[in-house]
This record gives structure tokens, C-alpha cells and sequence, in this order.
């Protein structure tokens, strides 16, 4: 197995690990609630892609597009998504994301910016690895905003 598609497996496993953690959350209501299931459908895109079978590669290009197309659609949404100080119920939103509002949008830029790239990438990949450093950088994103935005487990 190369190292490039053990790096696929690890980030699938976060992917997952991210998507079973939102499940605790019941009672979540308004803005909250709508970036919740927001955050869920960006998790299932990333799940999509990851699992996509690339033994039939127009079916994968296709299901990688799908995905990466309403992720897009995610991202571009997210600034709306956190209105000032709309922490309540079970939010795990924390308050450096007003503090620092500048830092926050562009990570949501990168993530769309990366997306898009990985729209465009999709069309001629023949294989994971086509798509691996888009794939990276989306993931990359997540990873960073939750680290500085959202609060620790
Ligand atoms: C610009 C910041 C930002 C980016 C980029 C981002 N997230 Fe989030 N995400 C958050 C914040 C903040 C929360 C907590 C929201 C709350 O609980 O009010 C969150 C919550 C979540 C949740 C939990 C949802 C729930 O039901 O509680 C999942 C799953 C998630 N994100 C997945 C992802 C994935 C996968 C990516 C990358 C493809 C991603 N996020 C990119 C900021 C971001």
C-alpha cells in the first residue's frame, strides 16, 4: 500500500470520526441547528469522495464532482452560517470566531477556493491520486478551523 493511500485511510477515518461526533447533538435550534446539518452535509460530500470507486473512473469522477459541487455550495455559505455571537443549545461555536472574524472567513474561502479546484481536477483524474492534493488542502481547511474556532472535546 503506498503511502499516499494510507494517508487517504487516515483522513477518511477523521472524516468519520467527525460525522459520529454530530450525532450527540439533539435540542439544537435556529442558526445553530442550520450550520449543524450544514457541517453534516460538508462530512457526507468528504465521505462520498473518499469512498468513490476509482475501478470505474467516469462513475468516480462523477460522484467526486457530485460531492465536491454541494460542498462548494457549503462553503461559500458558512460566513451566513455564524451570525454574531449565535452560541446557544449545544453549539460547540466558540467566541474567537467574532474576535477574529477575518481569520474565520478566510479559511471558508480556502475551503470553497480548494473545492473548486478539486471540481475542475475531477473532470480529467484518472485515479485517487489525481485528486489527492485538492483533496488534502479541503481537508487541511476543516481541520484548521475546528482547531481555532470551534471548542475542544
Ligand atoms: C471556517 C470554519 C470551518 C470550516 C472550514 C469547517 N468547519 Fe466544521 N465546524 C465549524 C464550527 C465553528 C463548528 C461548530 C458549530 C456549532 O456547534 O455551532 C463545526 C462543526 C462541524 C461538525 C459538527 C456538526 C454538528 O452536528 O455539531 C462537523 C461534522 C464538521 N464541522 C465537519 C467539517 C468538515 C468535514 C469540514 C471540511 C470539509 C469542515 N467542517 C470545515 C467550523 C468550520
Amino acid at each position: 500500500m503506498s503511502t499516499r493511500i494510507q494517508i487517504l485511510g487516515l483522513c477518511l477515518c477523521g472524516w468519520i470520526a467527525l460525522a459520529a461526533g454530530a450525532i450527540a447533538h439533539t435540542g439544537a435550534t435556529g442558526i445553530v441547528k442550520e450550520r449543524m446539518e450544514a457541517m453534516k452535509s460538508i462530512a457526507a460530500a468528504m465521505k462520498g469522495m473518499a469512498n468513490a470507486d476509482w475501478s470505474d473512473v467516469p462513475a468516480a469522477r462523477n460522484r467526486v464532482i457530485e460531492n465536491a459541487t454541494d460542498l462548494e455550495k457549503h462553503a461559500a455559505d458558512i460566513v451566513r452560517l455564524f451570525p454574531a455571537d449565535s452560541i446557544h443549545g449545544p453549539s460547540e461555536a466558540i467566541p474567537t470566531i467574532w474576535e477574529r472574524p477575518d481569520e474565520f472567513s478566510k479559511i471558508a474561502e480556502e475551503l470553497r477556493q480548494a473545492t473548486a479546484e478539486l471540481v475542475v481536477n475531477a473532470k480529467s483524474a484518472a485515479s485517487k491520486e489525481d485528486i489527492q492534493t485538492q483533496f488534502e488542502a479541503i481537508g487541511a481547511t476543516c481541520k484548521a478551523c475546528h482547531r481555532d474556532f470551534r471548542k475542544k472535546k
